[in-house]
């Protein structure tokens, strides 16, 4: 029979909240069959507080030998910034090789976005997960005095680049409209720029099959908001992916609609799944948070092990739910994972 080892990071501020809507809809769509084992794992700023640890190596091993991963969200105001950041959060994506960051954007119906009633958005970045300016190779000089120089290098790789290029010509392959849009800055950016371009091109000959089309990063912030239709599948490097995803995020129903994966679709470790938001510590425990990310993350998460019919369910009931929703009435955390869940097992 078949059986999910679940390993569970609710983090901190709403992590907690969403998380366990989370599961409620995870063990609401799952079949009978399936058995689902979750361990859920203390990390995070109360446990930084607690132990001075961010993520020791036990954890790091013992979280390797699960199926996958589903995250909540890292950081508190009472932590200073970077330390679970780059000690948490980070660390387990490169110690996972989450080389691929997948954050599908699409218009939900009745979000309330100032894209509201356009036309079919549905686009996908594949954001590289490994290297770019994440990679903590800089250093400063001098630091802390008025003469203080600082570098934060962004490293690219030809196999990096390469392995992140060739799973979004494939995703964009396997999809309808099978377009792929490269987004750098290779007009500034020379070095870096050109590894992208011509890795691109050179895996475009392989892909008749897929539109390809380049732009700026700049340019394509402008197309994300003028004319988002446009985009089908986009691969970029981690930091403009991390821009461009918080955007596409904001201009197609809110930070609260927005899932994420970061894969490593070799199997060689275990994926994990979050909301592209963070842990909103301003909202905290109030009930406040909307869970549909993290439930849309759960669906990603699904589809990476293979439950495609149960992904698709999530993002129906999804759907389902924000079509039929009452605009004006707010409703809670636990009424939205409720709502979902009910929907799912139906
Ligand atoms: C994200 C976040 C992270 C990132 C931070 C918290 C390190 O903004 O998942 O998009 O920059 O990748
Ligand atoms: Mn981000």
């Amino acid at each position: 029979s078949r059986s999910i080892d679940l390993a569970v990071i609710p983090g901190d501020g709403i992590g907690q909240e969403v998380v366990a809507q989370g599961l409620k809809v995870l063990n609401a769509v799952l079949p009978q069959d399936v058995k689902l084992e979750t361990k859920e794992y203390d990390l995070g700023a109360q446990r930084w507080h607690r132990t001075g640890d961010t993520l020791p190596d036990a954890e790091l091993e013992a979280l390797r030998n699960h199926d996958a991963i589903l995250l909540g969200a890292i950081g508190d105001p009472s932590v200073p910034s970077g330390v679970l950041e780059r000690g948490l959060l980070l660390k387990l994506r490169f110690a996972f090789d989450h080389f691929i960051n997948l954050r599908p954007s699409k218009l939900f119906p009745n979000t309330a976005t100032p894209l509201a009633g356009r036309p079919d958005i549905d686009f996908v970045v594949v954001r590289e997960g490994t290297e770019g300016p994440y990679t903590g190779n800089g250093g400063s000089l001098r630091t802390g005095t008025p003469a203080e120089v600082a570098t934060e290098v962004s490293l690219n790789t030809a196999y990096g680049v390469e392995r992140v290029v060739r799973d979004a010509f494939e995703r964009a392959a396997a999809r309808p409209r099978k377009k792929l849009t490269l987004v750098h800055k290779n007009n500034v950016l020379v070095y870096a720029g050109h590894l992208w371009k011509n890795t691109f091109d050179r895996v475009a000959a392989e892909y008749p099959q897929v539109s390809t089309d380049y732009l700026h990063v700049d340019a394509a912030t402008i197309f994300f908001v003028t004319q988002p239709e446009r985009f089908d599948v986009i691969v970029t490097d981690n930091l403009f992916g991390d821009i461009l995803t918080d955007l596409a995020a904001a201009v197609t129903g809110g930070i609260g609609l927005a899932a994420s994966g970061n894969i490593n679709p070799t199997g060689a470790f275990p994926s994990m799944f979050e909301p592209v938001h963070g842990s909103a510590p301003d909202i905290a425990g109030q009930g406040k948070a909307d869970p549909t990310a993290t439930i849309l993350s759960v669906a990603l998460l699904l589809r990476h092990l293979g439950y495609d019919t149960e992904a698709t369910r999530i993002e129906d009931a999804v759907s389902a739910d924000l079509a039929e929703r009452d605009g004006a009435a707010t409703r809670t955390t636990d009424e939205i994972g409720d709502a979902l869940a009910v929907r799912v097992a139906s």
